[in-house]
């Protein structure tokens, strides 16, 4: 354990804002607005939870502290898609938005992507497990910030964000849909938008050549939409599927302009960067010790959790245990990294704009689902506005931050219900402060929710 250099000061934040106040009635002067914008500004820091004054004391962090706390912020601009020639077009972003807040492509008219993923929710849910047509064993993760991710889904069987978005849609517990029957929905709903993007779309409106709903079902082929895809020729199936990857492709462009908001912490760094020790009084004391124990080598949290999305983009099997409501072994990476090398729309796959020969689909090529380790692995979570997302890990499992970090301090008592944990982690020895002080770190990592035209379904008023 890391021993924070000084002790919290509870009544010194309020006498320097005391202080702050009464020199502004005192000074003859000051016009009664401005007393009255220092009120507000001095209730408003109450309420956010920012009340340290600037000049709180803070912890003395050591140099090599400093350079880790200094690599987690801020958050850069998305990394390149090179499998997706559409993903920085406005238009393909505009029809993004629209499709991803589309409820008549699930059959029942009532799952669109933003069920699970409510803006409103940091583009998550608060249920243990999600649900669209039926409950689905894993835990909604959030989309702000899933532009960075190489590896999509906990078990990362997708390497981009578009082919992610075809997953939900054919999953009989998602969407429950399938590829022609979204194809159809765009050709009467979103024309215009998709030819403002891709340019025209072919005439699908020969139901011989095109059903109403057909895709291939992996484990199934007696499933109707099955046989259907079956009876249509090869090249309207290749028509069909590049057709779906653009749909992915218009969905990922929008996704990539969903990017997690400044938090406390953001401000906090901006200010040591600038030469404030104290980091202008951004973080209370409690989440500066925290970001300590967070940075320590004794917790080494930031082993995996880091830089400014606070993940590794890796996948480690931490004992997380099998959730009681659920009979299902998840394999997690096991099974997913099998999955993701055979995906048609994987980075090496026909309707992929990567350029293999470049390396850009190296990822693959270095990919092994059955190296050590792989067995109930899940990918390293973001923690950006972690506070905010509750439940926690890939099934929901804990309920609370509190839960977590006990996970962590007495990780030799958790056993996932398969694979080989992680020897890496070790029992903490955390003490009732430190942890309360973990927990701080963490909330500071809370942007608010997203709001702006993106974060709403087109033409709704913000
Ligand atoms: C029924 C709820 C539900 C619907 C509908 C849904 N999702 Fe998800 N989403 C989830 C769950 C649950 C996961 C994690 C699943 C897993 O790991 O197996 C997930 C994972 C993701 C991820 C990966 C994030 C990460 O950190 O790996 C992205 C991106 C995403 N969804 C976007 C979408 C888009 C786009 C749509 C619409 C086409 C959509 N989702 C529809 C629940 C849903
Ligand atoms: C060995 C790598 C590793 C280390 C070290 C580690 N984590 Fe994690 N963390 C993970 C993985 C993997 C998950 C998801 C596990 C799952 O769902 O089964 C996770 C999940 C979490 C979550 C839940 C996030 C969410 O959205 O569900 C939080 C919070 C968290 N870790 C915080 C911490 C803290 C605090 C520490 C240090 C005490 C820490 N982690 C150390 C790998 C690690």
């Amino acid at each position: 354990m890391l021993a924070s250099r000084l002790d919290p000061p509870p009544i010194a934040v309020h006498a320097s804002v005391a202080l702050t106040v009464s020199a502004l009635f005192t000074a003859a002067l000051v016009p009664v607005a401005l007393i009255t914008v220092a009120l507000i500004t001095v209730a408003l820091g109450s309420l956010t939870g920012c009340s340290e004054a600037p000049d709180a004391p803070s912890v003395e962090f050591s140099a090599g502290e400093r350079a880790v706390l200094l690599s987690l912020s801020p958050v850069p601009p998305p990394p390149a898609s090179p499998s997706n020639r559409w993903a920085d077009d406005p238009a393909a972003a505009a029809l993004g938005h629209a499709l991803f807040f589309e409820q008549r492509f699930s059959p029942t008219g009532e799952v669109a992507c933003a069920t699970c993923h409510k803006p409103e929710a940091w583009f998550t849910d608060d249920r243990q497990t999600a649900k669209g047509l039926a409950v689905t064993p894993r835990h909604t993760p959030t989309v702000l910030g899933a532009a960075h991710l190489q590896w999509l889904f906990w078990d990362g069987r997708a390497d981009s964000l578009w082919a992610q978005a075809l997953g939900p849609l054919e999953n009989p517990k998602e969407h429950g849909t399938n590829r022609l029957a979204v194809l159809h929905v765009i050709a009467t709903h979103h024309h215009k938008a998709w030819e403002a993007a891709f340019g025209p779309l072919p005439d699908l409106s020969d139901s011989s050549r095109f059903p109403p709903n057909a895709r291939p079902v992996a484990d199934d082929g007696a499933h109707p939409e099955a046989i259907a895809w079956a009876a249509m020729t090869a090249t309207d199936r290749a028509l069909v599927d590049g057709l779906f990857a653009n749909v992915g492709k218009a969905i990922a462009a929008y996704e990539r302009l969903l990017t997690p908001g400044e938090a406390p912490f953001d401000r906090f760094i901006a200010a040591v960067r600038a030469g404030d020790a104290a980091g202008a009084g951004h973080l209370s004391l409690a989440a500066q010790r925290g970001a300590q124990l967070f940075v320590s080598s004794d917790n080494r949290c930031v082993s995996c959790h880091a830089g400014p999305r606070f993940t590794t983009d890796v996948f480690f099997n931490i004992g997380v245990g099998q959730p009681a409501w659920s009979s299902a072994l998840d394999r997690g990476r096991y099974d997913g990294g099998s999955i993701v090398l055979q995906d048609p729309f994987n980075c090496l796959g026909s309707h992929s704009d990567a350029d293999a020969q470049a390396g850009q689909c190296k990822h693959l090529g270095f990919l092994d689902p059955n190296a050590s380790g792989t067995v109930a692995a899940f990918k390293v979570p973001s923690l950006r506005n972690v506070a905010d997302t509750a439940p926690y890990m890939h099934a929901g499992q804990y309920a609370s931050l509190d839960e977590v970090i006990d996970h962590y301090n007495d990780v030799g008592s958790h056993h996932s219900a398969a694979g080989i944990k992680e020897p890496f982690l070790k029992d903490l020895d955390l003490t009732a402060r430190d942890k309360a002080d973990l927990v701080a770190f963490l909330r500071s990592l809370s942007a608010p929710a997203p709001s702006g035209t993106w974060a709403h379904a087109p033409g709704v008023t913000p």
